[in-house]
């Protein structure tokens, strides 16, 4: 039997929120199921406002729309992330400058940041790369020093803390994904997680194509109409029931997937000491949510040769982001703040295992021992 790199885990529990929301008759957004994950979000995570969204990636078009950027206008960004977190900057005119990443937690190297840093620049975005969190006291301390706004992409890394924190309440802005590779799904979603209390308003009404139509909901006016720029980011109520499901029983679904983490990261270390190859490393004072275990081979061709060992014995293994900086796209639009030698190493030569909730003990026995018998 093949295993697959991911299984979304949608269950017969969460089709029957599904049904409820569908035969409650609301199916476009701001229903009773947004209501309540956006203050389930909102409470556990002691943010001031969080609205739902199509995806991340429009999560982060409305950071930047919120940042008030205009055409020149500097973000730093990783150069090791999804092409969202610098395309939504780059798609309002802002020029993504990339920086590197440390080469233990693939994380933007905070120590890289202050040189990228020019008169230009209004914002930092990071991502916590597999949901261990940045060292996010350096970075605000710049921030502040530098009056720049920091947004938090923490796609991977939804409940994950960082001493004890959650991620995404540390920036003015956090991005969450509900996409269907995430540990939490609703196959397509996302989440804006406001933690500046003067950006909730301007968020409510970008997100509702330009009107004021929040505040008619809450009956504070009696008509709506067009006051800003905006979009049509607003997720339906029949997807918030599916994701309202799943955060019933998030902590199972996080749970689960530390242990196989924990699993591969103890059964692992020695082959991947013996041959060289990198394993995560997770800093003291961050704890994960299990969304992605990676090993890091020191040349592009072991990777493709374990791909393919790994693939023979029907096992999909997948790499993941190709570096930002060095992209047709980036290197159009983006500035580049120096080298980005981890970037283009992990690029190369990363790649990721197996890993959902529901993958079962022998199946996860039998991914460790066909990487054991690889020889890189
Ligand atoms: C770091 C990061 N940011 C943003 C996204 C985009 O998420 P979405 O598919 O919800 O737009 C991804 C996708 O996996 C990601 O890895």
């Amino acid at each position: 039997m093949s295993i697959p790199f991911n299984r979304p885990d949608i269950t017969h529990v969460d089709r029957g929120f599904l049904e409820d929301a569908i035969i409650g008759g609301h199916s476009s957004g701001n229903g009773i199921f947004t209501k309540k994950v956006e203050e389930f979000i909102s409470e556990t995570a002691s943010s001031d406002r969080t609205l739902l969204t199509t995806s991340c990636t429009h999560a982060l078009e409305m950071s930047a729309l919120l940042c008030s950027l205009r055409p020149g206008d500097e973000v730093i960004v990783p150069s090791y992330t999804f092409v969202s977190t610098a395309n939504a900057f780059a798609l309002f005119g802002a020029k993504p400058v990339f920086v590197d990443s440390r080469e233990d937690t693939l994380n933007i190297d905070a120590s890289l940041i202050e040189a990228a840093i020019t008169p230009r620049t209004r914002a930092i975005c990071v991502v916590h790369y597999g949901g261990v969190a940045c060292e996010m006291e350096n970075i605000l301390e710049l921030a502040k020093a530098h009056n720049l706004v920091v947004i938090e992409d923490n796609a991977h890394g939804l409940f994950a803390r960082y001493r004890g924190k959650y991620l995404g309440t540390f920036g003015s802005l956090a991005t969450q994904s509900f996409h269907e590779t995430k540990n939490v799904t609703c196959g397509e979603g996302g989440a804006l997680l406001i933690n500046d209390a003067s950006l909730v308003e301007r968020a409510e009404i970008l997100r509702e194509k330009g009107t004021n139509r929040s505040r008619f909901l809450r009956s504070q006016v009696d008509k709506y109409t067009w006051v800003d720029i905006g979009s049509s980011w607003v997720m339906s109520d029949l997807l918030a029931a599916i994701l309202w499901s799943q955060l019933q029983r998030a902590n199972d679904i996080n749970s689960r997937r530390v242990a196989i983490w924990n699993q591969y990261d103890s059964d692992l270390q020695d082959w991947a000491d013996k041959h060289g190859v990198l394993r995560p490393f997770v800093p003291a004072g961050c704890e994960h949510v299990g969304h992605v275990y990676h090993l890091r081979f020191r040349e592009g061709e072991q990777r493709t040769r374990f791909i393919a060992h790994m693939k023979e014995h029907q096992i999909s293994c997948v790499f993941h982001y190709q570096p930002l900086h060095a992209s047709p796209v980036g290197r159009r639009f983006g500035g580049f703040s120096g080298q980005c030698p981890v970037s283009e190493h992990a690029g190369e030569c990363l790649v990721r295992v197996p890993m959902f909730n529901t993958l079962n003990d022998n199946d996860l026995a039998r991914i460790i021992d066909t990487v054991q018998r690889f020889i890189p």
